[in-house]
């Protein structure tokens, strides 16, 4: 991977719970992400993914253990970290390239402009998000998390709902920015396909705990069809839905897709 303006967070927890009222979500997990590698985290709903990225976030607090970024315990807002969800999230009376600026001072317009061009929205940086398809508002989601040169970009399933093409189009793009930039990158994902094309490592959370962590040592970019890939993927999944007990009692099945 080459890197050209940052080297990424060095991200650790540490026998890391967090409970919420009496109910233990995540346990005593462990995780080790060195600078600028890309993990993809996947697991069945309700397991506790989206939890782990607030809690590097620093949109909550672990109830036990500890959570460090460069060797330093987080504590507060993770200014280091810019997070992307589901939705694009954007201002509907602000333009594209307001949306991007938003809590920059102006003369940061230059740096907006070009990477709206970078995401290919070149043409839109005066639109209102409600004039652009779903996968232009998550370009314009990725410039606006970017624009702030993150040393940690936090995905919570940020294409989940887009199309097969243009979720590939933007693996493209989010790979690409990745390796120029060089940031961490944590990815949350349901689908085990977009996990394996896109991250160093698949770490697979089930009830709150690690149960799989892969290195994907496949050479980059890599192809949707490549028959490795698939395999690897395949296998991630068989895992994934393989039936668990928790308190003896059988998990039921669900929120897992794969474009395999
Ligand atoms: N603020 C909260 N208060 C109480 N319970 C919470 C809170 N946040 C999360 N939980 C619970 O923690 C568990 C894990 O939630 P989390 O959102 O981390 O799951 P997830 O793996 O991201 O699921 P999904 O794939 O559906 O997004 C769930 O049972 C959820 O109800
Ligand atoms: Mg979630």
């Amino acid at each position: 991977m080459t890197s050209s303006s940052s080297q990424g967070v060095h991200l650790r927890a540490q026998a890391v719970s967090k409970s919420f009222d009496q109910r233990e979500v995540l346990h005593a997990l462990n995780l080790d992400i060195a600078p600028g590698e890309f993990v993809a985290i996947v697991g069945r709903s309700g397991c506790g993914k989206s939890t782990l990225l607030r809690l590097v976030a620093g949109l909550e607090q672990p109830s036990q253990g500890q959570l460090d970024q460069d060797l330093q315990p987080i504590d507060g807002l993770n200014t280091q970290a810019r997070i992307m969800f589901q939705e694009a999230r954007l201002l509907p009376w602000r333009t594209v390239l307001d949306n991007v600026l938003l809590g920059l001072p102006s003369s940061q317009h230059a740096v907006a402009v070009q990477l709206l061009e970078q995401v290919g929205l070149a043409e839109r940086t005066q639109d209102w998000p409600a004039h652009l398809s779903g996968g232009q508002r998550q370009r314009a989601a990725l410039a606006r998390a970017l624009v702030h040169q993150p040393q940690l970009l936090l995905l919570d399933e940020p294409l989940g709902a887009l199309d097969a093409l243009t979720r590939m189009e933007m693996h493209h793009l989010i790979e690409g920015l990745w390796q120029q930039r060089g940031f961490t990158a944590l990815l949350v994902t349901h689908d085990v396909q977009e996990a394996v094309t896109l991250a160093d490592r698949v770490v697979l959370i089930e009830a709150g705990r690690i149960a799989w962590d892969e290195r994907i040592n496949l050479p980059r970019p890599r192809s949707h069809g490549d028959p490795a890939l698939s395999a690897i993927a395949q296998r991630i999944l068989q895992r994934l839905l393989q039936p668990q007990k928790i308190h003896g009692v059988a998990q039921v099945r669900e929120g897992i897709v794969t474009t395999a």
